[in-house]
């Protein structure tokens, strides 16, 4: 398994490009299903993510092409509604194929999705609203069976607004005569993304980013040309390295709509972020002040991938930082690893007091999920010493060539 090597305290300063955001291109992916036409899309990070979902379309009959940030797809022949344990279980977002092939086959054979090491990722949202909108759906030991010769629209309320269920409802609509609705759907950017995407193909789609969003097919589809939004998560990954290494740095192709929650909590850290157009100057002046209180929600509130990279950047601000995780279960695994570089944690259930200490001291941890081991790289760059950071296989999911891009900006950092 690969690690980092991190001799941390070198303040970050130089530019670097937001790459596309994971988290809009996996949706767009498997809505390239549907159409049975040519997609062409563009700032498609390369990640283990993408790869998988590739290697899934290819399994399906699709054929992909990556020309740098270029990916270009082509799904007139689809061969078959199966998808295989070992593609899907590779990462959670598999289980958005399943809304496409019963879109473009009325039919599907999955097994239950894998995915980070976050807490359970039960799929209940999704199947809920795949029968009610006329999908038989037979699950046994790990298999799901999905026969959707009856698909229809309908209209969906999500109990609470999944991205996931919210995406697959609206990937399985384009193939429902009719217009489907979806309320308390969630209302991430990566869903307007998806939406703008599906719009580009000859679907109907409105109001994503708001509560309710409405999805009415097309008989025939078009070629699509698309350009995935900027990553918000990978912006304040930059973001935090750059402040805990005390820097000063220019992070272009950012999207500052997506990061308000961010900025808002930053703001009180004395922090300076500087924007223009879709340049973020970062600078951290000297010691950060805590921010009294963060709490994760849905979009447009503190993003929960977003949670443990801010918490790394709590340990060594001045005062106490308590953070609500309330979207997932299991989402401070990366605190053991912040232990043992010296920072002052307290977990109690879903909630952390992070108490900032003057600074960190490198140490030997592991990454046990993908923005953990983001976080616990953070700390490392901001932390007295040599880190070792094993297991960053989990990383290399979200942040495309992570460690090139950190050494652009002068950290010392080495992959083994
Ligand atoms: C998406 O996951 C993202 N992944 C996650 O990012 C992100 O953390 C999450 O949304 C929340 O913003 C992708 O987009 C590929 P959810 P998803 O369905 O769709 C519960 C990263 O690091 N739930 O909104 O799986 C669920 O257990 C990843 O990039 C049900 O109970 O998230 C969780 O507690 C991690 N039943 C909450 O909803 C369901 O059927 C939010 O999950 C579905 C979800």
């Amino acid at each position: 398994m690969e690690k980092f090597i991190v001799e941390g305290k070198r303040p970050l300063t130089g530019s670097v490009k937001i790459h596309g955001a994971k988290n809009a291109v996996l949706p767009i992916l498997a809505a390239t299903v549907i159409s049975g036409r040519q997609s062409v899309i563009y700032d498609c990070p390369d990640l283990s993510d993408v790869s998988e979902s590739l290697k899934i379309l290819e399994f399906l009959g699709c054929s992909t092409k990556r020309e740098g940030s270029v990916v270009t797809v082509k799904s007139e022949s689809i061969i078959t509604d199966i998808i295989p344990e070992q593609l899907m279980l590779k990462m959670r977002s598999s289980i958005i194929f399943l809304g496409a092939l019963a879109a473009r086959l009325k039919s599907a054979t999955i097994t239950l999705p894998g995915g980070c090491e976050i807490g359970p990722r039960p799929i209940d949202l999704h199947l809920k609203a795949f029968r009610q909108m006329g999908m038989i759906i037979d699950e046994s030991c790990g298999e799901i069976y999905c026969d959707a010769k009856n698909l229809h629209s309908a209209d969906i309320h999500l109990d609470f607004p999944s991205v996931g269920a919210t995406e697959n409802v609206m990937l399985a609509a384009c193939g429902a005569q009719g217009i489907t609705t979806i309320s308390n759907a969630a209302k991430e950017p990566e869903i307007e993304d998806l939406q703008k995407f599906l719009n580009s193909m000859g679907a109907r789609v409105t109001g994503a980013g708001t509560n309710t969003i409405y999805i009415e097919g097309a008989k025939v589809y078009n070629d699509v040309t698309h350009t995935v939004i900027p990553d918000r998560i990978e912006t304040a990954t930059y973001i935090a390295a750059v402040l805990i290494t005390g820097g000063d740095a220019l992070l272009t192709n950012v999207e500052p709509a997506h990061i308000q929650a961010l900025l808002s909590v930053l703001n009180e850290t004395g922090a300076e972020l500087i924007l223009k157009g879709d340049t973020l100057r970062v600078a951290s002046p000297n010691r950060l002040l805590a921010v009294k209180r963060v709490r994760t929600y849905p979009y447009p509130g503190f993003p929960t991938d977003m949670q443990s990279i801010f918490m790394s950047l709590m340990t060594t601000a001045q005062g106490t930082c308590v953070i609500a995780e309330n979207i997932f279960h299991d989402r401070f695994r990366q605190v053991d690893g912040l232990l043992r570089m010296g920072a002052d944690i307290v977990v109690d259930g879903q909630l952390a007091v992070v108490k900032g200490t003057p600074t960190l001291y490198g140490a030997h941890v592991s990454a046990a999920d993908l923005r953990g081991g983001a976080a616990l790289t953070v700390a490392a760059l901001g932390a007295q010493g040599t880190s070792e950071i094993e297991n960053v296989c989990y990383i290399d999911r979200g942040y495309e060539r992570f460690e090139d891009n950190l050494r652009l900006l002068g950290a010392d950092i080495q992959r083994r």
